[in-house]
């Protein structure tokens, strides 16, 4: 006896739970930064383009092939292929991908609630901006303060997930998202209002083609992906729990849009105040951490704006890891039989004891934490957003722009939308996100030296 496959309730539920996978840590503290250490607004123009011609149509890939198959993203392409066969590497990518990222999505998230507990606390309030920057490396240094960040973190990730996907998932998307949406239109307003309101929104719009490198190009294209959640199993997943019935482009439209705007007003939200105290827009991943705690001590209000800050980064936080870790149980669910709780439990805890060395190597001082010349910590992230996430996208738009019939899931699209829609998706699914991929992909190889290192092995 097979139940049958879970479905989220509403249409809303599952783009709120879309959107909560989307908008996470990307949007709030790396969008924002990567923006301010690009120079701003030409930056911006070139990331908004990569959503529109390769984040979209593979957003809508995604979600048709996890709705076609009602399968975890393994399970998907076996479906398809109606084998196990090449095009199963796809699956395998973005699922190991999902799983990875869950283990040190968690121990940043962890950050947060440590300084969402600083920040109830009011020990922002009063003091210097050294001892306030100095805060981040005191927390990276220890070992068991982040350690029990993550293990809380990851608590609640587990006990959302278990609840299965209409009274875990959906419901608490349903509460997390519209307080999230809240919290951002206050420290929005509050941008606004603030002194730096014009400064802020100048460097983000307006564009200075100067300030853009290629490794900038580069950069929004990879963000695109991360930020949609695509080449990580999450969107097959969560679009395996969508009903047939429901218009996939709007729904996708929807999630897309939803993403963009919270990431330009997270950037005006941030870069107003930024600039109303006169600090560094361009403070690289600091920024979230050690100029927004500074900002907020020297601003009127600034013990409410931080509470309510870093609540925002938290709770958009949970509703991503949720997704990461759901995308890796639907695996073990659909592929290998276990029951939720188990999958749940078994995945929650391996993540946790995998985030381990991450958290404890964000500090460079150790020997050991050190591969190459990098902290363990960017070593996994650059070998995840850098690789896992392009291969298993350009794998995707590939084998749906080119060997999918999908017959069902393109009838919708061409019977669905406007005359022009089916023709525009299907141009960017075959040939522009692929090549667009590719020459991401490519110049990372080259850029991080993998290159350079076959080389040498052929000698
Ligand atoms: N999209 C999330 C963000 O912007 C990250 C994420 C990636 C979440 C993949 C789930 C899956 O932070
Ligand atoms: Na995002």
């Amino acid at each position: 006896y097979a139940p049958p496959r879970a479905l989220w309730a509403s249409r809303l539920g599952f783009i709120l739970a879309a959107a909560g996978s989307a908008v996470g840590l990307g949007n709030i503290w790396k969008f924002p930064y990567i923006t301010g250490q690009n120079g701003g607004g030409a930056f911006v123009l070139v990331y908004l383009v990569c959503i529109a011609v390769v984040g979209l149509p593979i957003m809508m890939a995604e979600l048709m092939i996890g709705r076609h198959t009602r399968k975890d993203a393994v399970g998907a392409f076996i479906h398809l292929e109606g084998k196990r066969s090449f095009w199963q590497a796809p699956g395998w990518i973005s699922v190991a991908a999902a799983f990875i990222i869950c283990s040190y999505y968690s121990v940043v998230a962890g950050w947060t609630l440590d300084y969402l507990y600083r920040a109830l606390l009011g020990s922002f309030s009063g003091q210097s901006a050294e001892n306030i920057e100095g805060l981040f490396g005191g927390l990276t240094a220890d070992g068991p303060r982040q350690l029990l960040w993550h293990f809380l973190f990851m608590s609640l990730c587990l006990g959302i997930v278990i609840g299965g996907v209409q009274k875990g998932i959906e419901r608490w998307s349903k509460i997390l998202m519209p307080i999230l949406l809240a919290l951002l239109a206050l420290l929005f307003m509050n941008g606004l209002l603030s002194p730096g309101a014009w400064e802020g929104i100048t460097f983000l719009f307006r564009p200075d083609f100067t300030k853009l490198t290629p490794a900038a190009v580069l950069e929004a294209m990879g963000h695109a992906f991360f930020t949609l959640s695509l080449g990580m199993a999450a969107m097959i997943t969560y679009g395996s729990y969508l009903s047939k019935q429901e218009d996939l482009l709007g729904a996708s439209l929807r999630v897309v849009v939803l993403d963009t705007v919270i990431a330009l007003m997270a950037g005006i939200a941030i870069f107003s105040v930024v600039f109303s105290v006169g600090m560094e827009p361009a403070a690289g991943p600091g920024l979230v951490f050690k100029t927004i705690p500074v900002v907020f001590s020297q601003l009127p209000g600034g013990f409410v704006l931080a509470i309510l800050f870093f609540l925002l980064l938290a709770f958009a936080a949970l509703t991503s890891n949720i997704s990461l870790l759901e995308a890796s149980v639907a695996y073990l669910i659909d592929e290998r039989g276990w029951s939720r709780p188990r999958a749940t439990w078994f995945l929650a805890g391996l993540a946790f004891v995998v985030g381990i060395p991450t958290a404890l190597s964000y500090n460079t001082l150790a020997e050991w934490k050190v591969i190459g010349d990098r902290v363990f910590f960017d070593s996994v992230d650059m070998l995840v957003s850098n690789y896992f996430l392009p291969f298993s996208g350009l794998f995707i738009s590939i084998y749906v722009g080119w060997f999918w019939s999908g017959t069902e899931e393109k009838q919708e699209l061409i019977a669905g939308g406007a005359g022009w829609v089916y023709p525009t998706w299907h141009f960017l699914i075959r040939y522009v996100s692929p090549l667009a991929v590719a020459v991401v992909l490519f110049f990372k190889m080259k850029e991080t030296g993998l290159f350079a290192w076959f080389a040498a092995l052929l000698q």
